[in-house]
């Protein structure tokens, strides 16, 4: 079964085409983050303009990368919540428009669960379930217990900023531009073993995570240091070693809580090296097996919204 994808649901305009759930034969993605820069974060309006200029051709380009007619695609799947509504709209209305003249049916997809599943796509052997999820995007950071594709638990999550929130919020302090994470995941490799103390607030007996704290921490540390001896890559190392340590601790305990063996950490945060590294070598001490997307299955992308489409397919 193919399945055309359609995921606009922030700064990108995304079309794939997945085979079974699995296999991507196409994952088109275009960004308008360019355009944003300037502002230090995305303006929904520009966003949301981009994507009625960009979709339609996306849409032909995933096809043709693909080797696919659209009479071959057996149904459609877009993106519904959450995201920015003026950029939902457009893959809603596209997608609409196209499931009806093509007469297929439309499957509306969760973000969220599809960062997840991104996890089982283009994977030679998939992921066992059940699986504790941890999400990690410029918008959420969450933790869910996954009894199989369709029970999804959420167990705890941020009470104030999201983890990538945080990420590009420092960079914008560190004038390292947006967004933030991969700037501070490169500029952090020079800055290794030479920590400042950035506490992380726990939320003890508790899967929730809080981000804001730190944030004002390097905010205020920034200002009290004089500009001549401000060593960002000290900083940014600093920073980033107390979100990942917290993110690994709390999805460990939590695999370790709900007696499961499989871990999954999906959006755009699961790009982070020290995270992947880290994260790798802590779950293996612990007989837990931990999996991260390929490096362009982490960020939005509408192959995973094909994918999870063939599960919510499957259980009709
Ligand atoms: O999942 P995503 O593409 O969009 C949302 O749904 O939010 O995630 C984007 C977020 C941004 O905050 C970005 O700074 C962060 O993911 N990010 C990273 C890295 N690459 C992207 N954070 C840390 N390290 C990275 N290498
Ligand atoms: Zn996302």
């Amino acid at each position: 079964m193919n399945v055309l994808g359609i995921e606009t649901s922030c700064d990108e305009t995304s079309a794939a085409v997945v085979k079974n759930g699995k296999t991507v034969l196409s994952n088109i993605v275009l960004s308008s983050l360019r355009d944003h820069q300037k502002f230090g974060g995305i303006i929904p309006e520009i966003a949301s303009r981009r994507q009625i200029e960009l979709i339609n051709t996306v849409v032909k380009q995933s096809l043709s990368v693909a080797k696919c007619k659209l009479s071959s695609i057996d149904a459609l799947a877009v993106t519904t919540h959450p995201g920015l509504i003026g950029s939902l709209l457009v893959g809603i209305s596209f997608s609409r428009g196209l499931s009806h003249v093509l007469q297929k049916i439309l499957v509306e997809v969760n973000h969220i669960k599809a960062h997840i599943y991104a996890n089982f796509l283009d994977q030679p052997q998939p992921p066992r379930l059940p699986a504790i999820g941890l999400v990690v995007s410029g918008g959420h950071t969450a933790l869910y217990y996954l009894k199989n594709h369709l029970d999804y638990k959420i167990i705890g999550q941020t009470q104030d900023d999201a983890a990538g929130e945080a990420f590009d919020k420092v960079a914008l302090i560190l004038g390292l531009g947006y967004p933030g994470g991969p700037a501070i995941d490169r500029i952090a490799k020079s800055g290794q073993n030479q920590k400042i103390k950035f506490p992380v607030a726990e939320l003890k007996n508790s899967f929730n995570f809080s981000f804001s704290g730190i944030k004002t921490s390097v905010l205020y540390y920034t200002r009290q240091c004089p500009p001549k001896d401000l060593n960002k890559a000290k900083v940014a190392y600093s920073f980033q070693k107390s979100v990942v340590d917290i993110l690994i601790k709390k999805s460990l305990a939590a695999c370790q809580s709900y007696k499961v063996k499989t871990l999954l950490i999906g959006g755009g945060v699961a790009a982070n090296s020290e995270l992947r590294a880290e994260l790798l070598k802590q779950a293996a001490a612990q007989g837990i097996t931990v999996y991260f997307p390929a490096l362009p299955l982490c960020l939005d992308n509408a192959a995973m919204i094909a994918g999870y489409a063939y599960q919510l397919i499957k259980k009709k």
